[in-house]
């Protein structure tokens, strides 16, 4: 499906609308509409479940989003955390000079190449400009990606601070906090939902790139000598989790990082990489973080971040592996492999968002088969369900037509009010994938719905 029709189809049923809209809009940012948000949740709710509640070793936590900017300093981000800018001197379009590599070869993967390395591939390959095609650049200089805003009332005695690039951070500041509080042995994890915000120099691709967007991260922190089997464990354990959420094993992809790849820090590091409309492309990250980051503010804080093994008093600093996933980027990956366009027995094409029950944005719809006979009982019916999972109701035009209405959203299970069901409270329920219909009395309805939509 091409990404125009799958953000169309967004925008008209209120799943994600431009941002700012109103006003002109303002580039590359988008809203979450009615039926987004519940997904967006459903989909956070589902990655905590898993990596938190059921986790036998794992905790939470919520740090904030502007922190001193020391932190950002010790971790190598102030000098550090940049893109290679170039543009193009006869057209002026501005582009990641990486991405313009790897534009031109795909086989490149120009992530870890330094600039003088670019620049010289982009010299001698005669590299033109996606835009304009010709061959006129400037030099590639390195931009920082973080956000800075200023903190204080007063505007000569405001502080310089950052708007988090990552959530990452406040984890490991918050690693001996945590480890006391909940008096953890390691190995154990810390996860983390929250906004982040980099100023990327090319975004696109819809929701993929933005300047704002939401992690789902884990710091799993072990013992050093260990990190190798915690790595691969939690490769395995990512793509358990997306294909559990429904996404296509053909559609996913494992990619490690060679070698000239790999970030300063890590290790391994080992992309999970979807099939989106325009191709493979980055998901999920997971990588074995050595102690880099717990080191590094260890020395600029002047406080001992070591671990003491409580049954052999050793003392070290634990190594870490992350698992880091954008929300936005799962959300396409969930709604691309979920749409279908069906051809009906009567030759009418239907919509169907084939999306895991329970992370669809309703579970049930409940419709009065005549509005004028059956509405009080339908929305009895709806404040009972409604209860227990998310529930929509619906009474304008035909019946056929609110079934594809609610297929076209991905609510699994359509329940429908009618002439008997005012008589022995029994209703239709009609299944979403199979368009299968069942009759069901209202004692047996919620357990029945309860296990339909259930993980
Ligand atoms: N703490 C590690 C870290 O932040 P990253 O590879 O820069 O690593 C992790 O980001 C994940 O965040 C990516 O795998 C991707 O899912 C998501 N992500 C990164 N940049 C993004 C952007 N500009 N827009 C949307 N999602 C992004």
């Amino acid at each position: 499906m091409s990404m125009e029709k799958l953000v169309a189809y967004m925008k008209q049923h209120g799943f994600v609308f431009q941002g700012s809209e109103l006003y002109g809009g303002l580039a590359n940012t988008w809203d979450f509409g009615p039926l987004g948000t519940a997904l967006k949740n459903n989909l956070k709710n589902r990655w905590w479940q898993r990596f938190v509640q059921e986790s036998r070793t794992n905790v939470g936590l919520d740090s904030s989003i502007l922190m001193n900017p020391a932190i950002w300093k010790a971790s190598g981000h102030v000098d550090g955390f940049s893109d290679p800018l170039i543009d193009c001197k006869a057209c002026k379009s501005r582009f990641r000079a990486d991405h313009l590599l790897e534009g031109h070869d795909d086989t490149l993967h120009a992530d870890g190449m330094d600039i003088a390395a670019m620049e010289t591939y982009i010299a001698e390959h005669k590299v033109p400009c996606p835009e304009c095609g010709k061959h006129d650049f400037t030099s590639i200089r390195q931009f920082n990606l973080m956000f800075k805003t200023s903190q204080g009332v007063v505007d000569d005695q405001s502080q310089t601070i950052y708007l988090r690039p990552e959530t990452a951070q406040g984890i490991f500041l918050n690693f001996k906090n945590v480890q006391r509080a909940t008096r953890r042995k390691l190995p154990f994890g810390i996860c983390q939902i929250g906004k982040v915000f980099r100023n990327e120099i090319t975004p696109g691709n819809f929701i993929f790139r933005t300047r704002e967007f939401e992690q789902m991260e884990l710091e799993f922190f072990c013992k050093p000598g260990e990190e190798k089997t915690w790595f691969e464990r939690f490769v395995n354990e990512s793509e358990r989790f997306l294909l559990d959420l429904g996404l296509s094993k053909d559609n996913l992809r494992l990619r490690e990082h060679d070698a000239d790849e790999l970030s300063h820090y890590s290790n391994a590091t080992t992309d999970i990489d979807y099939r989106y409309p325009w191709g493979f492309d980055e998901l999920w990250g997971i990588a074995s973080r050595t102690d880099f980051d717990l080191k590094a503010h260890q020395t600029h804080s002047n406080e001992n971040l070591e671990y003491q093994d409580p049954v052999t008093n050793e003392r070290y600093l634990p190594y870490v592996i992350e698992p880091s996933l954008g929300v936005e980027r799962l959300f396409l990956a969930v709604l691309a492999d979920a749409y279908r366009e069906e051809t009906l027995d009567d030759g009418e094409t239907r919509i169907n968002l084939a999306l895991h029950p329970a992370i669809a944005p309703y579970q049930v719809a409940v419709f009065p088969l005549i509005k004028k006979h059956h509405r009080e009982e339908a929305l009895r019916l709806y404040d009972k369900i409604s209860k227990h999972v998310a529930t929509v109701y619906d009474e304008t035009g035909a019946i056929g037509k609110r079934y594809r209405r609610q297929d076209a959203i991905g609510t699994p299970l359509a329940i429908t009010v009618d002439h008997d069901s005012m008589d022995d409270n029994t209703y239709t329920v009609r299944d979403r994938d199979t368009m299968e219909q069942v009759r069901l009395h209202e004692d047996d309805l919620i357990d029945y719905i309860c296990e339909k939509t259930a993980f």
